[in-house]
């Protein structure tokens, strides 16, 4: 099984820092499909290509850019991963949070999450956000599986607060002043790259879930261990498999993203403005 070392991550950080100077990033994004133009809003923009990043893949996921902004959103200093990895592009969970220790490394103490997601709550509709509270991914490996590294965090890290409870309260508070409707529900993770089938989605249901996904679950973990804060966001892009008459596509969740656009950014930066 393949293991970074310590060493590693530190390699790639010191690349990044040979090309971003003195620049501190705070809050690290990572941005969910169609979700990665607030990348292209960063002021004082500096991209670093994940290709010129040594033990970085790249991601092949549609709406997917492949690189590292660093800059600064609403006044706060920002790395924005545009483009994340996910197992189902045939990399392991190891892999596929590597960018987060790295951005730890960097100087990062937050994570800021987003992804679309299949809508399992049937009380609730395509198009809405929610704020992830909790998670469950019983169906992977864990991305801290094999050797500890100390350096980052503990053998056995808690998990009871993966989602920092301060920082939804931030975002309750910024939906309520921006007048967002923002649910708020668990996240199940599902490796894909097919979407659930329809007894899948009742089991995720049953199980507590009120989205289903693709991603986020290995990443937060990977923050979570190495003492980093995190904050998500889902789009839920379409009502998950079996819900309604009609198969699901991935042109249904771009279109989605698109038309939230406005609404999801505006929510994102005015978190920003109060981390
Ligand atoms: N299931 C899993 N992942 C997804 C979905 C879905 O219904 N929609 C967008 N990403």
């Amino acid at each position: 099984m393949s293991q970074y070392t310590f060493a590693q991550y530190q390699e790639s950080a010191d690349a990044i820092r040979a090309r971003i100077g003195g620049f501190v990033p705070k809050v690290a994004m990572i941005l969910g499909s169609g979700l990665g133009f607030l990348g292209d809003e960063v002021e004082n923009p500096i991209a670093v290509p994940y290709s010129q990043i040594p033990y970085f893949k790249t991601s092949t996921a549609p709406g997917h850019k492949g690189q590292l902004v660093f800059g600064t959103l609403e006044g706060q200093r920002v790395a924005v991963m545009q483009g994340r990895m996910h197992h189902y592009e045939g990399y392991s969970y190891e892999e596929v949070s590597y960018a987060v220790r790295v951005l730890r490394l960097l100087g990062c103490d937050t994570l800021l999450v987003t992804n679309a997601a299949g809508c399992v709550n049937r009380d609730w509709s395509a198009g809405d956000l929610m704020l992830i509270t909790d998670h469950i991914k019983i169906f992977m490996e864990s991305p801290l599986r094999g050797e500890n590294l100390p350096q980052f965090g503990p053998r056995f890290p808690d998990a009871s607060h993966l989602y920092t409870p301060a920082l939804r309260q931030v975002a309750r508070q910024a939906a309520e002043e921006l007048d967002i409707p923002l649910r708020e529900g668990v996240y199940m993770y599902f490796p894909g790259p097919q979407y659930e089938t329809p007894a899948e989605v009742r089991f995720a249901r049953i199980a507590g879930a009120d989205a289903v996904g693709m991603s986020t679950a290995p990443e937060v973990i990977t923050a979570g261990h190495c003492g980093m804060q995190v904050l998500g966001f889902t789009l839920l892009s379409n009502m998950a498999a079996g819900i309604l008459d009609q198969p699901l596509s991935e042109q249904e969740v771009l279109d989605a993203a698109a038309a939230a656009r406005e609404k999801f950014s505006g929510l994102v930066r005015a978190c920003l403005r109060r981390l």
